[in-house]
């Protein structure tokens, strides 16, 4: 099959792939006061790729001369979203983009190109085979200076300065540092795919991590939607998160994660609470369910807790609130607490809404539809301030929620918050 015109191949044959690479002089070194080298990075010019959710967890953008890493379990559209990123990015006046695949052949790229609807004369794509050389690559991208290099993927190529076979550890530490260099080097922000492996681990992690600037992971979030996180950022906050949804023509930005996720909520049922959680420099409302079994039998006096998205250990200690502070006594039946598609959420102000999930869940009366929840619970069964008051409460009333239960306002205690609520009939 012939590389449709969509993609442009470089003009990179076999000969020139396998050159040596050039040694590049290594720039003299200098020392920056601490406040100079501060200003610097946070001053680092960005190049938007345009993907609002890709920018916004890089920090801004990509940063010249900087290696990042994008992890992911296989099929979960890391080449896709690294097509997309780069399309956009050269659609500004950036010179062009060069594409290294070794993962899937050139005919494989064009095809997601095609579906992707994406024409770009300034996207080159080099097409290479599992246990290329990466010096190469390296080669090449000196010859056609791009603005962005793309390695799809680290595993696939090897270094010639190691006989290992491609994907072991140390090819990959090899590859990777080559990379480091050349990104260093030349000042050209470098994005290398690596496929996380079975163990659930990316490749070689080690070795790579402390060789890179950024890490990020796109991971499955439900169904269609996918969620970008980034354990390490050396140019901005790890805690941003990118909401997407894969689509028959690529990866979209999910620009209000509040609806997204309140968008298959039931309504008027036990065991839902909405809480405005804080996501970066974001808060978005996710629903927080919980689900109480029946009473054992004598013979099985004590219940289970499952806990996903939340930590088993904080819900542990809020059905002891509850069953001390708030006569919701549910330690002998089988509990479940989860955050609604896949979210995570770590902040003790989720206790209110997890307490209310349970209460409303046991006693088989759902939370006031307009109710949203947050705050602290101490161990004495009061409602404690949490940060970020005010940015959870306007989210909470912009996202339909205008009744919020919050530690300051009438609610003093657990059992206040449940009256108000659930209802009086909890109290009955
Ligand atoms: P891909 O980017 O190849 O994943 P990765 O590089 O992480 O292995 O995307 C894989 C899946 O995404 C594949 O199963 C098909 C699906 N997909 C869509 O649903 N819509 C699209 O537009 C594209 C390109 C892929
Ligand atoms: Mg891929």
């Amino acid at each position: 099959m012939q590389i449709p015109a969509t993609v442009k191949r470089p003009a990179g044959s076999p000969a020139p792939l396998s050159a040596p690479v050039p040694e590049i002089g290594r720039a003299p070194l200098r020392a920056l006061s601490l406040s100079v080298a501060h200003l610097a990075a946070a001053t680092a010019p960005r190049i938007a790729t345009g993907i609002a959710e890709l920018d916004r967890v890089l920090g801004g953008g990509l940063v010249d001369g900087s290696f990042v890493l994008l992890g992911g379990d296989p099929g979960q559209g890391k080449s896709t979203l690294v097509l997309q990123a780069v399309h956009a990015l050269c659609r500004t006046d950036r010179d062009g983009a060069l594409y290294a695949s070794a993962e899937e052949s050139t005919q494989q790229v064009a095809l997601r190109a095609d579906r992707l609807n994406i024409t770009n004369e300034r996207i080159s794509l080099a097409g290479l085979e599992t246990g290329d050389e990466i010096e190469a690559v390296l080669d090449l991208a000196s010859q056609i200076a791009p603005t962005v290099l793309v390695i799809d993927s680290v595993q696939a190529f090897r270094s010639r300065d190691l006989d290992s076979a491609p994907g072991s550890m140390a090819q990959v530490g090899a590859v990777a540092q080559r990379l480091s260099r050349f990104a260093k080097e030349t000042q050209t922000p470098v994005i290398a795919i690596g496929q996380v492996t079975k163990d659930g681990e990316l490749a070689g992690p080690k070795a790579l991590e402390h060789l890179v600037d950024v890490v990020l992971y796109l991971e499955g979030a439900g169904g269609v939607r996918r969620r970008l996180v980034t354990p390490k950022n050396r140019h901005g906050s790890t805690d941003e998160v990118g909401l997407f949804e894969m689509r028959e023509s690529g990866l979209a930005s999910v620009e209000d994660p509040t609806a997204a996720a309140l968008s298959e909520r039931a309504q008027g049922v036990p065991g839902s609470a909405v809480f405005p959680a804080v996501v970066g420099e974001r808060v978005q409302l996710v629903e927080i369910q919980a689900l109480v079994g029946a009473p054992k039998g004598d013979d099985r006096p004590k219940g289970s807790l499952a806990a996903s998205g939340v930590d088993p250990k904080r819900v542990q200690m809020i059905l002891a609130v509850l069953a001390r502070h708030a006569r919701i006594d549910v330690t002998d039946r089988d509990v479940f607490v989860s955050v609604t598609a896949g979210a995570r959420v770590a902040d003790p102000a989720a206790d209110l809404a997890i307490a209310l999930a349970i209460a409303s869940s046991a006693r088989d009366l759902p939370i006031d539809p307009t109710c949203a929840c947050f705050g602290e619970l101490g161990l004495a069964g009061e409602l404690r301030s949490v940060a970020y008051h005010a940015s959870r409460s306007l989210e909470s009333g912009r996202g339909g929620f205008p009744f919020v239960l919050s530690p300051g306002g009438d609610a003093k205690t657990l059992d206040d918050a449940i009256a108000s609520a659930i209802g009086e009939a909890v109290r009955s």
